[in-house]
């Protein structure tokens, strides 16, 4: 049997002897379906005088995955000779993961004579293809032709589509932000407001944060808030968020804690009612302009769960079942934007990136075990551990970092831990007062920033007075 190892050094000789003959034998319909895969994946870079012929067979092999693997190989060739023989192949072929790389391939010719074949492909029943023609064609999107056929996707069905054509014909950002990405404002900088959150991001100038980790009050569940109906509280969590898009700087996360709650029942008589907090918020959130990252499960053990299926235990009747909640959700958003993640990174200096690097260990899966958080004065905190982990996978040092609903202030512990800087806000002056005593107590203290802690009245006079900027 010949290694993978083997087969690839012979594949590289082969291509540097340009040995028309061993690619024959290589690539002939009449191997294997294994072995021909195994050929086709190693084949790698091909020089643009390789001889097309056995991969053109292949493209014509009964077996869809082979088919497909020979369309790429003759994508790489980037040969507009190649063109007769795609819309041949596009005109016959059913497969649509053979059918994505023969429009890929048409693309990867940048060839004028191929806008007609693209156009056509822009009504394949396939978003996948019409994406891949959609990408070929922004080589041409000078050209009135296809600009004018790129329009007509603008009421396209599928949203990717649609995302695309935006993108492509949208003037190119042309102005860079006014202030630079690692700025923030110095008056917000270590800061506790005493106040209600909507009342104190009126304030608060647009793109102003870095990330916002928050866990907002859980519906009725817990005695600190009361809302009229779930639909107000819903409404409540939307106006926040809408704000804290508004202060998030472009393509930043803001990352949500929440988890399902149960009002208990009123008596005997009546059922107990469970709300999906985090999926009926998600919508919303999507609807304000973010865009959903990850689902991040934050699970506890086990003995910490209240016990919810005692009497399952007893009368094991089917449909009485009621599991114990171990977990919490901690969703990953992003302020919509087209720019790539890499754009946020490289705002930073090569310093600051050096220094942020997350080197210690980190969880690699989105299932993170971190025992819950008990406080004497709060009901419902979160752990530092959560918190820590969200703003150093999150931030980067020097960042300003947001909870809306900052209860006893550990978020603005985990961003002084990690030499980002915080701004809080929670109206209860219990937990104000406690939170003071929170943050600064150990060695924390950030010399150029020391932490403020503010009632709202007196920040509504420092916004007035100096402005936040
Ligand atoms: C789940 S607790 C957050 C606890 C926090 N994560 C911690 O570790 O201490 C939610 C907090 O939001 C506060 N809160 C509720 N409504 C608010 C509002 N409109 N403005 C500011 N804070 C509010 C509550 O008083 C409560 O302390």
């Amino acid at each position: 049997m010949i290694r993978p190892v083997d087969a690839r050094a012979a594949i590289e000789q082969a291509k540097a002897r340009g040995d028309r003959a061993f690619f024959e034998r290589a690539l002939d319909e009449t191997r294997g379906v294994k072995a021909l895969l195994q050929t086709l994946e190693q084949l790698g870079r091909l020089p643009a005088d390789f001889d097309p012929a056995p991969l053109m067979r292949l493209a014509t092999h009964p077996h869809d995955e082979v088919r497909m693997q020979a369309v790429k190989a003759l994508a790489r060739l980037e040969n507009p000779a190649l063109l007769p023989f795609y819309r041949e192949r596009l005109a016959q072929e059913q497969a649509t993961l053979v059918r994505r790389e023969l429009a890929s391939a048409v693309g990867r010719l940048r060839a004028p004579e191929a806008i007609p074949t693209l156009t056509d492909l822009l009504h394949d029943p396939d978003p996948k293809v019409v994406l891949q023609a959609v990408r070929g064609l922004l080589c041409f999107g000078e050209q009135a032709t296809v600009q004018d056929a790129l329009r007509d996707l603008a009421t396209h069905p599928n949203e990717l589509v649609r995302h695309a054509v935006q993108r492509a014909l949208a003037p190119r950002h042309a102005t860079t932000p006014t202030r630079p990405h690692t700025h923030s404002p110095d008056a917000l900088k270590n800061l506790m407001v005493c106040g209600d959150v909507l009342q104190v991001l009126r304030h608060v100038l647009d793109e102003s944060v870095h990330l916002t980790f928050t866990s907002p009050p859980y519906y009725n569940a817990r005695d600190y808030t009361l809302y009229p109906s779930y639909e107000a509280y819903l409404d409540f969590l939307t106006q926040v968020f809408r704000e804290v898009h508004r202060i998030t700087k472009e393509g930043r996360f803001f990352v949500l804690n929440t988890s399902p709650v149960l009002i208990p029942r009123m008596s005997r008589q009546h059922a107990s009612k469970r709300y999906a907090i985090p999926f009926d918020i998600h919508p919303r959130i999507i609807e304000l302009g973010f865009e959903f990252i990850d689902d991040i499960i934050w699970v506890k053990p086990a003995p910490s769960a209240r016990n919810r299926n005692g009497g399952f235990y007893q009368h094991r009747k089917p449909l009485g079942y009621k599991a114990n909640s171990v977990v919490e959700y901690v969703m990953v958003y992003r302020k919509a934007t087209d720019r790539l993640i890499d754009w946020n990174m490289r705002q930073y200096p090569e310093a600051v990136v050096e220094a942020s690097r997350v080197l210690n260990e980190y969880e690699p899966t989105n299932l993170w075990q971190i025992a819950p958080a008990a406080d004497p004065v709060h009901p419902a905190v979160f752990p530092l551990e959560l918190a820590s982990q969200v703003v150093r996978l999150y931030s980067y040092k020097g960042d300003l970092v947001f909870d809306p609903f900052a209860g006893r202030g550990t978020v603005g512990r985990a961003a002084l831990l990690h030499e980002r800087y915080y701004f809080l806000t929670e109206k209860e002056p219990a937990y104000f007062e406690y939170a003071q005593k929170v943050i600064t107590e150990g060695s924390l203290l950030c010399p150029d920033y020391p932490p403020r802690f503010m009632r709202y009245e007196e920040f509504e006079q420092l916004a007035l007075v100096e402005g936040i900027a």
